[in-house]
């Protein structure tokens, strides 16, 4: 039987026009920019525009993703949205970004584990390719978490933003692949943390939408470890290490856990890929739009081994080790 690897063809990203700067959120609520820089690493995020939905930012970064891949939509049998914030309950958002790119064949649907799920849904088309039920997938993280903060907490609202980034992962027979593809995925929940990090409403429970409500210095505590945990499970599946690694693409949450996991695993500096400070906590989003920076800028080529890791409400958390 033929073995297949999900290799990445392209990456593309989209960030609302509207910037919203530390010292604007200084005029809103009991803050500073030297307090929000130094506790998060975080200089603005940007807000989606009234009327502007989830799947309008994850449609721009689909396009960009083809771009870069070099397809057209039709390429595409699997999309695969990773949302906590969908533009309706139902249907998928993934549903209007297949209409939008004008696809009618294949399936398109959602998946939610808040900010770790882009790598839970990479985990899942990986595994969709492989077993060989798709060709071509768009693994998509979108959000407008600016929609689901409270704007006068301040130990939230100044740490999110709205964004979306996209890949396109294609199934590759793995003695033609030279290598490349996922290498590994590793995934990881545990309810009994869900009231650490939750929105206080719902269709189910409240009947609306609701705000993200957080205890930040329990969700603090546990990052580090559980980052480093799954990373030390993909380290040990694979056999690649912190030195043979080239590139870490965490999820952009805050600076200063991404410097911690980090160090406690030994990756140098230099192969830390860091945009926190441009979009601040944009959840299922953050890891793509960092690896469209990343290429975009030629760190990331091909052959390079990446690693991408998230941790978030649940607690879910999971990495991803890839050559690209
Ligand atoms: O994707 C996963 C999702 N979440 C995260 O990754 C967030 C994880 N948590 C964090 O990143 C950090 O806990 C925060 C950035 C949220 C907070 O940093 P911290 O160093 O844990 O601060 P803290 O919560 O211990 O608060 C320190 C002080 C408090 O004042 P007192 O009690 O010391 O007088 C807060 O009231 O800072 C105060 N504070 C603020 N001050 C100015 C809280 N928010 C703000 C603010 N501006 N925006």
């Amino acid at each position: 039987m033929t073995q297949f690897r999900s290799v990445v063809r392209g990456v593309g990203s989209y960030l609302p026009e509207r910037i919203l700067t530390n010292a604007d959120l200084a005029l809103m609520v009991d803050t500073s920019d030297e307090w929000i820089v130094q506790r998060t690493g975080i200089k603005e995020r940007r807000i989606a525009a009234d009327g502007e939905v989830t799947s309008d930012l994850a449609l721009h970064a689909a396009r960009a993703a083809l771009k870069d891949a070099g397809l057209e939509p039709g390429d595409i049998d699997l999309i695969v949205l990773a949302t906590s914030t969908p533009d309706n309950t139902f249907p998928a958002t993934a549903v209007a970004v297949q209409a939008g790119l004008g696809i009618t064949h294949g399936a398109a649907f959602d998946l939610q584990a808040v900010c770790s799920g882009f790598v839970f849904a990479m985990a899942t088309a990986d595994n969709f390719l492989k077993a060989g039920n798709f060709r071509r997938a768009l693994v998509i993280g979108a959000e407008t978490f600016s929609r689901i903060l409270d704007w006068t907490d301040r130990t939230t609202c100044v740490l999110f933003g709205d964004g979306a980034g996209a890949v396109v992962l294609e199934r590759v027979a793995a003695d033609e692949a030279n290598g490349a593809g996922i290498l590994t995925t590793h995934l990881r929940s545990d309810g009994r943390h869900k009231n650490k990090l939750y929105v206080d409403g719902g269709v189910s429970s409240t009947r609306s939408v609701g705000y993200l409500r957080m205890e930040g210095r329990e969700v603090f505590r546990h990052a580090v470890g559980m980052i480093t945990d799954v990373i030390e499970d993909a380290f040990a599946a694979t056999g690649v290490d912190a030195q043979s690694l080239d590139w870490f693409v965490p999820h952009q949450a805050n600076r200063r856990i991404i410097d911690a996991s980090a160090t406690k695993l030994g990756i140098a500096p230099g192969k830390v890929v860091m945009t926190v400070d441009r979009h601040g906590n944009t959840s299922a989003a953050s890891i793509p739009l960092a690896l469209a920076v990343a290429h975009a800028d030629g760190r990331i080529k091909r052959g390079d081994v990446v690693l991408l890791e998230a941790m978030g409400g649940g607690f879910t958390w999971g990495s991803a080790l890839l050559r690209w």
